[in-house]
């Protein structure tokens, strides 16, 4: 990679998001996600743990044999065996990474590992020249990378590249990290560690404050060149990074962080959708970048400045992230110019104004009732201002008889076109019954098709 301002993009949607409760996606599931992650341009795709599970083996195994574009990753931890499974499921790709990783932190090493700083230290000589052994292509973390005492990191991480990892990968791992300390983190290792010129430098930002992805892009701006993210931003407890808003903040903020990722960033909503259908997890609605509302303008306000001229409202393209067009949602906030494009859109060319001030002054009625309003309501809305006294159908009277052992029945009056009439009639219900009544009292080839 000759770029020195090119960002690698490493996915681990399908490991560190499938960690999400509730987030296990299928081997068919995975295998659709690592299609459109390929040509949505990832450069890493991080297809799962394989010592973790039967099915976490088969997932990498799978997906290292589909991939056109993108380089395999797995996960494991220092051991040998978690590295064999790894180069086991990962050997069928020409090229692939090994991720291994342990934990530095004083709080991971007395608790959890239960291993003196100078045993970890001797478990990364060990695991990174074993991996080593299958690919030169091998990633090396530290666990809980924030609370880490920065001395001892940068022996770890100088170790770790000594021992041919070729990517150093920071985790923020219980998301506690600001984006001025995550800076300077990476700024320390790049001006202490002396070998550091020989790896590229790699966040992994946890979401646990909000943070991630500000954190994922203080990183970049330091110096790292790698970012660890997840598609929807999902991942153990509240997430990682979410690639498509580090993607997307690059792109649009480029004055300021003049980077560049291989993501064809007009295939992200769609990435997002395959992730949601996967996991089950819907993307909330004001989510940035691919949520319902990232490109829904509602209040009259904006719509009208987003008719005059779109760049007042909008800071990126609808388009640009695969969505088909900026949508006015028309509901209580809405103004007059928006209700007049609507109804343009919906081929009401030739309405008077009269009609049009009409309608809007009815449907500002309705939207405080209403939480949608569909183009349903407005075109009846529309409809209901163009008709006279003599061109429509007028309901006089109904009544209707539900209950047991008798036939459910309707009585209705209509007046049609000027013309009052009555019928009666029964039906397998009450609705059915004044269907049938209509039809008796104006002819029509309409047909219930759903009755909800
Ligand atoms: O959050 C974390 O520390 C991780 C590592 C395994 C990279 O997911
Ligand atoms: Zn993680």
């Amino acid at each position: 990679m000759t770029d020195k301002n090119r960002i690698i993009i490493f996915d681990t949607t399908m490991r560190d998001g499938e960690q999400s409760p509730g987030a296990s996606m299928s081997l068919e599931e995975k295998l659709q996600i690592s299609r459109v992650f390929d040509e949505l341009g990832v450069d890493v795709i991080e297809a799962g743990f394989p010592i973790a599970s039967p099915g976490d083996f088969e997932a990498v195994t799978e997906i290292s044999k589909t991939l056109k574009r993108s380089i395999p990753a797995g996960l494991a931890r220092a051991t040998k065996k978690d590295i064999d499974a790894c180069h086991e499921s990962l050997k069928h790709a020409k090229n692939f990474r090994i991720h291994t990783f342990i934990s530095t932190s004083p709080l991971h090493m007395k608790h959890k590992l239960n291993k003196s700083p100078e045993e970890v230290l001797g478990a990364i000589k060990e695991s990174v020249t074993y991996a080593r052994k299958f690919t030169d292509n091998v990633e090396w973390s530290c666990e809980d990378g924030t609370r880490t005492d920065m001395d001892y990191m940068c022996k770890t991480v100088e170790l770790a590249i000594e021992c041919g990892a070729k990517t150093i990968n920071i985790p923020d791992t219980v998301g506690y990290t600001v984006p001025s300390e995550f800076k300077k983190i990476i700024e320390t290792l790049i001006n202490k560690v002396p070998n550091i010129d020989k790896a590229i430098l790699s966040t992994h930002c946890h979401n646990d404050l909000g943070l991630a992805v500000a954190n994922s892009l203080a990183g970049v701006m330091a110096g790292a060149r790698q970012i660890e993210c997840t598609v929807n931003g999902i991942g153990e407890r509240a997430g990682n990074a979410a690639l498509e808003e580090v993607v997307m903040a690059m792109r649009t903020r480029h004055d300021l962080m003049p980077y560049t990722t291989n993501i064809n960033t007009k295939l992200l909503s769609k990435a997002s959708k395959v992730v949601s259908n996967a996991t089950g997890f819907p993307v909330q609605f004001n989510k940035a970048v691919v949520g319902k509302n990232a490109f829904a303008h509602e209040s009259g306000i904006h719509q009208d400045g987003m008719l005059k001229n779109r760049n007042t409202y909008e800071i990126m393209t609808p388009e640009s992230v695969g969505v088909k067009k900026t949508s006015l949602v028309m509901g209580k906030h809405s103004g007059r110019h928006a209700f007049r494009d609507k109804l343009s859109d919906m081929g009401y060319v030739d309405v008077t104004d009269d009609i049009i001030n009409t309608a809007f002054g009815k449907f500002k009625i309705l939207a405080d009732k209403k939480k949608h309003i569909y183009d349903e309501d407005i075109a009846a809305l529309v409809d209901d201002s163009l008709v006279t006294e003599d061109n429509v159908i007028k309901l006089k009277s109904l009544k209707v008889y539900a209950g047991t052992g008798e036939p459910q029945k309707a009585e209705m009056t209509l007046e049609v076109f000027g013309e009052v009439k009555s019928a009666s009639d029964t039906g397998d219900g009450p609705v059915d019954a004044i269907f049938k009544c209509i039809k008796k009292l104006y002819a029509h080839d309409v047909k219930l098709l759903l009755y909800n």
